[in-house]
């Protein structure tokens, strides 16, 4: 499998998703800027993958300076910390993984040396651990589905918006195993076109069967095929199961309970955000107008256009079936269990 990002000589190197599936190319980030810049610009997205990415942050920001003092040092960090965590604000991973690595910077420690080697220690673990609980979130879900079904994904809630195997497309790739699916039909998820140029491309690459679609043709492929289910990720999970996932999920999640077809969130359970009570409290990423006027770096609108680009939208509780997780599949309304049971 593709790695997504990973540690190696002193820095992350982040492949770049915003050149595939043309080419594949690392970033090689030495600096916390580099990192902040690899998320702020989407070179690195998706929820879990993010919550990574600034956890190696830190692990940066523990080697780049010379420190007169280990003072200095956790000063530094403070301020890395914040800096990194104000790179995209919808994602709840982020401020997850720098509040694990803030911990550690927090801690005793007899030296400079010490500190930086405990911070790399922890960032790794980070990375290991999503890999492991992303297969366990596919083994999951896996067991809700039965034999050929025809699932719908939307954005890319795959081993690219992971350290590696995925969420939502993790359980697909469980099932797959399985003989469980038949096959995807991959939203193309515009402005930015995660489905078309990841999910599809992680697909092609594993063999599993798909068909991309465009947004805008869900409604009319579930009346028309036997769609079993739609599975996609998330970026947070509100106490009460409201849910933030790409822009357009919650018009899928309408379509689906039209359709009487089970939507289907797999996350791990640092995407529950049990501080924030519902979906209202979510900080919504309002992205650039660029975004939806490119494709490609090519104008397909008036420049001149007005233009709203929310990144994210919020589907109720009510519209989801369950939530998929490392621990167990929940209930939308017993969401807050594994996460108060940490
Ligand atoms: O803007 P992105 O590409 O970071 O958005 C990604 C998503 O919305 C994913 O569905 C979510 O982060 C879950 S990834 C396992």
């Amino acid at each position: 499998m593709i790695k997504t990002l990973y540690w190696k000589d002193n820095s992350a190197y982040i492949l770049n998703q915003l050149l595939l599936p043309g080419r594949v190319t690392y970033l090689r980030c030495r600096t916390v800027k580099d990192v902040y810049r690899a998320i702020r610009d989407m070179a690195v997205r998706g929820a879990p993958a993010i919550g990574v990415a600034a956890a190696f942050g830190m692990a940066i920001a523990a080697i780049e300076k010379d420190f007169k003092s280990l003072a200095a040092m956790k000063a530094w960090l403070s301020r890395a910390a914040q800096f990194l965590g104000s790179s995209r604000p919808t994602a709840v991973n982020l401020s997850w993984a720098l509040k694990r690595m803030s911990a550690v910077a927090d801690a005793q420690f007899s030296g400079v040396d010490a500190l930086r080697r405990a911070l790399i220690a922890e960032s790794k673990k980070i990375y290991d651990e999503d890999i492991i609980i992303n297969r366990a979130i596919g083994d999951n879900g896996a067991r809700l589905l039965k034999k050929d079904s025809v699932v719908i994904t939307h954005c890319n809630a795959g081993a690219l918006a992971t350290a590696g195997y995925g969420t939502a497309l993790g359980v697909i790739r469980s099932a797959f195993k399985q003989g469980k699916i038949k096959y995807v039909l991959v939203d193309e998820t515009r402005p930015y076109l995660q489905g078309a140029r990841l999910t599809a491309w992680e697909l092609m690459k594993e063999r599993i069967p798909y068909k991309l679609i465009t947004d805008n043709m869900a409604g009319y492929l579930m009346k028309t095929c036997n769609v079993n289910a739609v599975i996609v990720g998330a970026d947070r999970i509100a106490a009460n199961g409201d849910t933030a996932n790409k822009i357009g999920t919650y018009s899928l999640s309408i379509l689906a309970k039209h359709h009487g077809i089970p939507l289907y969130v797999a996350a791990p359970t640092s995407t529950i955000d049990i501080h924030t009570p519902d979906g209202d409290g979510i900080v919504i990423e309002e992205r650039s107008a660029k975004e939806v006027l490119c494709v490609n770096k090519i104008f397909i609108a008036p420049k001149t256009s007005e233009v709203r680009h929310p990144a994210f939208d919020v589907t109720p509780a009510g519209l989801i079936r369950a939530i998929i997780t490392e621990k167990g599949v929940f209930a939308p309304s017993g969401i807050t269990k594994p996460a108060e049971r940490e």
